[in-house]
């Protein structure tokens, strides 16, 4: 089967993005073709398209870029049982900058009463990226998290996890969304010059766990204010990460925490508890405009595209 999709054939700005159109196969095993009516933006996609993770993650030229969906169930594969032609969905599938895409059934979950897809969209890639850090930070109840990029998609959430397992949250974040943050429930302050006094200032008792979101050189203060490298994760910096004894969750591996955080979300959602802003929703045809404005950075959420 045919479909519309934006896809690369070389490395380059967010002009590389062009409309193209592929095939979609019928699904295998565990999988489901899912009519698209919603994909987020990540960072990720933007260091993909640029060629910047070209060394590590060598793509098939032409790509179609794309993490997350939600939408609706066309087809089912062999094997699966729970989900069903029509169904709304949301999840973490590859190339969703389409009007139709595959999916593994196991990454998807049914989309909660009352979520519209765009919301459904924002969450999966987010969702399951701060599950899987704080899983791997070892987060419990009474501890301290530190959470620099905490108004940032993936920080976002990290904030709504660490409070709903008891434990004590301080975000870093630009001025302008310190009572984004504020609001989820955290202590706040600005990144920058003079942190660690900042924070050692909210948290006289210490912090017990850092999880990096930000990617900005945070990690030599990090294990400076917990003392000991092992408390302290990043999500955005491999290579300072190896320079300074930190732990690197690439997830896409052994690891994945798809199904729990997709779980979770629900959960908060059907509780009214559950925030992920969304800073703009654009027609998939202006994907190009979308990485434009995601490269400027300070955004107020996540970017989603419609097809
Ligand atoms: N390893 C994984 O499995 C995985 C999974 C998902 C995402 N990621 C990575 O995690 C990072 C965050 O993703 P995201 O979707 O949350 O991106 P995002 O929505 O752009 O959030 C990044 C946040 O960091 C803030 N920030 C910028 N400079 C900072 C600094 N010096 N200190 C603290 N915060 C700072 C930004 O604030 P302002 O814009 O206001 O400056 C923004 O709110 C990206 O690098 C992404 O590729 C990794």
């Amino acid at each position: 089967m045919r479909t519309d999709v934006i896809a690369f054939a070389q490395y380059g700005t967010p002009d590389v993005l062009e409309p193209a159109a592929t095939d979609v196969p019928d699904p295998g095993p565990g999988q489901v073709r899912i009519r698209v009516r919603a994909t987020g933006v990540n960072p990720l996609d933007l260091k993909l398209r640029s060629g910047a993770m070209a060394a590590f993650m060598p793509l098939e030229l032409p790509h179609v870029p794309g993490l997350e969906l939600a939408g609706t169930i066309e087809a089912t594969g062999p094997g699966v049982r729970h989900l069903v032609p029509g169904a709304a969905v949301f999840g973490l599938a590859s190339h969703t900058y389409a009007a139709l895409a595959l999916a593994d059934a196991g990454k998807l979950a049914l989309i909660p009463q009352g979520m519209d897809f765009p919301q459904a969209a924002a969450l999966p890639v987010a969702a399951e990226a701060a599950w899987r850090a704080l899983e791997e930070l070892g987060l419990c109840a009474g501890q301290t998290l530190l959470i620099h990029g905490a108004a940032g998609g993936v920080g976002t959430l990290a904030v709504q996890f660490a409070l709903a397992r008891g434990a004590r949250v301080i975000g870093t974040a630009s001025a302008t969304d310190l009572s984004h943050v504020t609001d989820l429930g955290a202590a706040a302050t600005t990144y920058g010059t003079g942190l660690a006094e900042r924070v050692r200032g909210l948290a006289p008792g210490g912090v017990d766990k850092i999880l990096d979101t930000s990617g900005a050189d945070v990690l030599g203060d990090s294990v400076e204010l917990t003392g000991n490298p092992g408390r302290v994760l990043t999500l955005a910096d491999p290579v300072a990460a190896q320079a300074h004894g930190v732990r690197f969750s690439p997830g896409g591996g052994a690891d994945d925490r798809t199904a729990d955080a997709l779980t979770t979300v629900s959960a908060l959602h059907d509780k009214a508890r559950l925030t992920q802003r969304i800073h703009q929703v654009l027609p998939l045809a202006q994907a190009a405009e979308a990485h434009r404005t995601v490269e400027a950075g300070h955004l107020n959420g996540k970017i989603i595209l419609t097809p």
